[in-house]
């Protein structure tokens, strides 16, 4: 039976262009499982956009020189393209600085306010004594009071990864220039976490299939929950919907706040571009439906507890009760699937480190799918992973290349040079019919990894197929059949169509490769879809790139389809570029080692 399935991808800041730790852990996998769970039938809506409020922005707008507004709209458009380029296939990929993404935001706010989980009151929070401006969180430093590290920044301990408020501090000082920060009393609205720590525990408790470490983290995480600031003394970002709030210059809604609602007006504004205001409802309110979260590990909290808090509150379902809110009953995350992250030659891979490799270069020099697949295959899935110039070519050549592109090469070129079309099968052997039923088989195994979030694993099932078809090949040697044309055909056949299988089954993570292999064997029309920037507006509002595309329309299915034999088959060209072997040692001009 299809299934309804949210895929909700983390939100990029708009800070800056994206590096491939990024789009290892946000991008590549939610895309290949949104593009399997397409494929299998079920329906499926991707939704993201860019992160554009907050401290990340409005540090890095002054280190610029320009707004805040205007280097969002400089790094969303960046990001558009990149996320594009490597075919991450959103239903809707928007930005956090919409008319619509406000609207729902300051519901949201209201629907908590009601129920009685957002309450204000005094904190003490860190203004720069030199400059008596208020020091956003993450620019102190000091002491983590619950694991003793020094690096631990006002916002997170990234050691323990538990949250912290600046005046939780041992020790602080600002990042800026060293100085002691100075505490001040300011009014902030609160999100009442505690209220929620049981019907948390009992909602965790229930969440069997996440991946063990998401699952503990977020567990321990109970042990001590607070209530958070969700306001900060900011000029850039959602103001707060409530009289005698509504007009502060210098109060708005925290950025986190903010982002996570952004999973649900994206699916908003994805229902009116698709022009039934009401759609989003069947993956949000319908109790039936799936929703998976990806993210990197980072980014767990706020996805395993604050998120569904604040849901929750929504919900009016919390220790104090409450009305459901605005949108109705809306469901809790059914997985967050977390990543590790890619690092560089041991440090982690940040922006703030020089040793970056962004993704627009990765893709101008070598192309999407070359990226999709280290990522798939070498990605940090389970574990911190390096990412180095040396595994990568090797990828690239011996596997992509040598196996997959090597495969496909021989068997078009051999049929198109013997018959000019794909040959129909003759005279069988058991071999033939052993290679076709490992092909069949995989089909279960892979959709199964898939369905689970185990990429790896599911890649290398799919490439296991791959070996067995060129060692099939090597095992008949069709090009010594020339006397036999029956067999030589059979053989042909039989490996053409298993390239067919293999091709489907590597359409989640290729999609680009994919769509070449099914005009190589005859295809027509469009095998696995692209995104496509669109540029919309909002009510006369300034326009923006929007990333959307026609997935219904594909032609790809999780399924063995019988290659149509007599069809015409051309001179193949090379699927893959093999790379030189010296960038292996130097890595591209772009990107030197340090
Ligand atoms: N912008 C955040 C980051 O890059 C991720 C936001 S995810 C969302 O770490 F939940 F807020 F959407
Ligand atoms: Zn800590």
């Amino acid at each position: 039976m299809p299934s309804t399935i949210l895929t909700a991808v983390a939100w990029p800041y708009a800070n800056g262009p994206r590096h491939i730790g990024h789009v290892s852990g946000f991008g590549v996998p939610s895309d290949v499982f949104s593009r399997y769970m397409r494929m299998a039938g079920h329906d499926v809506l991707m939704v993201s956009g860019t992160d554009e409020h907050g401290t990340p922005i409005s540090v890095q707008a002054d280190l610029e020189g320009v707004t805040a507004r205007q280097l969002a709209d400089k790094y969303n458009r960046v990001i558009v393209e990149d996320l594009a380029g490597l075919g991450l296939s959103y239903d809707l990929f928007t930005r956090t600085t919409t008319l619509n993404h406000y609207r729902v935001v300051q519901e949201i706010f209201k629907s908590l306010h009601r129920n009685g989980y957002v309450v204000a009151k005094e904190q003490q929070s860190a203004i720069s004594p030199s400059t008596g401006r208020t020091l956003p969180d993450r620019y102190i430093e000091g002491t983590c009071p619950i694991c003793g590290y020094d690096g631990a920044r006002g916002d997170q301990c990234d050691n323990c990864g538990n949250q912290l408020d600046p005046i939780d501090l041992i020790n602080p000082r600002s990042k800026v220039n060293g100085e002691k920060p100075e505490f001040v009393e300011s009014e902030q609205f609160f999100l009442d976490l505690p209220a929620f720590t049981q019907v948390l525990g009992r909602w965790l408790s229930t969440r069997e299939d996440w991946r063990p470490n998401v699952l503990k983290f977020s567990a321990n995480l109970l042990d001590d929950l607070r209530p958070r600031a969700i306001t900060r003394d900011l000029d850039w970002g959602v103001p707060i919907p409530l009289d005698g709030w509504r007009d502060q210059s210098m109060k708005r809604i925290y950025v986190w706040f903010d982002a996570v609602i952004g999973y649900f007006s994206a699916s908003v504004e994805w229902a009116r571009r698709s022009g039934d205001l009401d759609a989003w409802q069947k993956w949000w309110t319908n109790p039936e439906a799936l929703s998976y979260y990806f993210m990197g590990k980072d980014n767990i909290v706020f996805h395993s507890v604050i998120w569904p808090a604040m849901l929750l509150g929504h919900n009016g379902a919390g220790d104090r009760g409450g009305e459901v809110g605005t949108y109705g009953k809306l469901n809790l995350p059914t997985e967050v699937v977390s990543s590790e992250y890619l690092t560089m030659s041991g440090s982690k891979f940040s922006t703030s480190r020089s040793k970056v490799i962004y993704v627009g270069d990765f893709l101008r020099d070598f192309g999407p799918d070359a990226l999709r697949y280290f990522i798939a295959t070498a990605g940090p899935e389970n574990h911190d992973t390096d990412f180095t110039w040396d595994e990568f070519v090797r990828r690239n050549n011996f596997e992509l290349a040598n196996e997959w592109g090597n495969l496909v090469n021989r068997s078009v070129s051999m049929a198109h040079k013997n018959v000019g079309a794909i040959p129909a099968p003759r005279q069988s052997a058991d071999v033939d019919h052993d290679l076709l039923a490992t092909s069949r088989a995989a089909f279960d195994t892979i959709g199964s990894l898939l369905r689970r979030c185990k990429f790896k694993l599911a890649i290398s099932e799919a490439m296991r197929v791959v070996s067995a078809a060129n060692k099939y090949l090597s095992d008949t040697e069709p090009w010594k059949q020339q006397d036999n044309p029956e067999r030589r055909d059979t053989i042909l056949h039989t490996a053409l169509q298993v390239v067919s299988d293999a091709n489907t089954m590597l359409t989640p993570f290729l999609p680009h490769a994919a769509q070449k292999v099914h005009a190589m064997l005859g295809g027509e029309g469009v095998w696995a879809a692209q995104p496509e920037i669109r540029e919309v507006d909002e009510n006369g509002g300034p326009d923006y790139p929007v990333l959307m595309g026609d997935y219904a329309a594909q032609q790809a299915v999780w399924e063995s389809r019988p290659i149509s034999v007599g069809h015409p088959l051309e001179k193949p060209t090379p699927l893959f570029t093999k790379l030189d072997e010296k960038l292996g040692r130097t890595g591209p001009d772009w990107a030197l080692l340090s």
